[in-house]
């Protein structure tokens, strides 16, 4: 049996899981996979339809065509298409068919990172690693200012805080897969901590756990 490793990370919208999971993959030289972005192309294939967000059979056809080596990063980074992926994400039909592939891409050799909201406590439960990195709604909606601002573009902190909290709420309140640390997470709280320590602090964690699978 050839052995995979698999490290999940969950969190928020802009708590930094992105930077972190691609800062993790490359130094341990695993896949890759934003689950995000899986969520995303099911939303964007209905905007690109004009179909309604609520559309669940369209959804369902489109997320069983999401392709996960075609995600294309540029396109579906948009704003509004992340709002949309949170609307469709709440089906459990369209969320079977996109973890199915997930789990087939945690479990290709070597193995993983995957980050997402599910990932530790649905994807894969089994993980070697589960970090869950989140930071003050505040804090995150200081970054995303900051980050749009870095690219030449204005916006309002006051709006970017309101979408966060009820993009928390919807991934956190839905009955299906929310958003939940789980119980075997380790905690890591970014709102006072730059994504270099965050990467040194999930990287103490993950050698001390392989370490330990080495010598058993
Ligand atoms: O991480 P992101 O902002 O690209 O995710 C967009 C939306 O997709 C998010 O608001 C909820 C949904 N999502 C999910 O339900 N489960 C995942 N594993 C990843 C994302």
């Amino acid at each position: 049996m050839t052995s995979t490793f698999t490290i999940a990370i969950d969190g928020p919208a802009g708590a930094g899981k992105g930077t972190l999971a691609r800062r993790l993959a490359d130094h341990y030289r695993l896949n890759l996979l934003d689950t995000g972005l899986t969520y995303r192309a099911v939303a964007y294939a209905l905007i690109q339809h004009a179909l309604p967000l609520d559309n669940v059979s369209a959804a369902e056809t489109a997320a069983r065509q999401v392709d996960l080596a075609k995600l294309d990063r540029a396109v579906l980074s948009a704003h509004a298409v992340g709002e949309a992926a949170s609307k469709v994400a709440v089906f459990p039909t369209v969320r079977r068919i996109l973890v199915e592939k997930q789990r087939a891409f945690a479990m290709t050799p070597p193995g993983a990172v995957l980050d997402g909201r599910d990932i530790g406590t649905v994807v894969c439960p089994d993980a070697d690693i589960k970090l869950y990195v989140t930071a003050s709604a505040e804090v995150r909606a200081k970054r995303r200012l900051a980050e749009i601002e870095s690219i030449g573009g204005t916006a309002n902190f006051t709006e970017i805080l309101a979408d966060i909290v009820r993009r928390d709420e919807r991934d956190m309140g839905r009955a299906d897969s929310p958003l939940k640390p789980a119980a075997d997470a380790h905690l890591l709280d970014t709102s006072e901590m730059a994504i270099e320590a965050a990467f040194l602090a999930a990287m103490a964690i993950i050698d001390e756990v392989m370490a330990k699978r080495n010598k058993a």
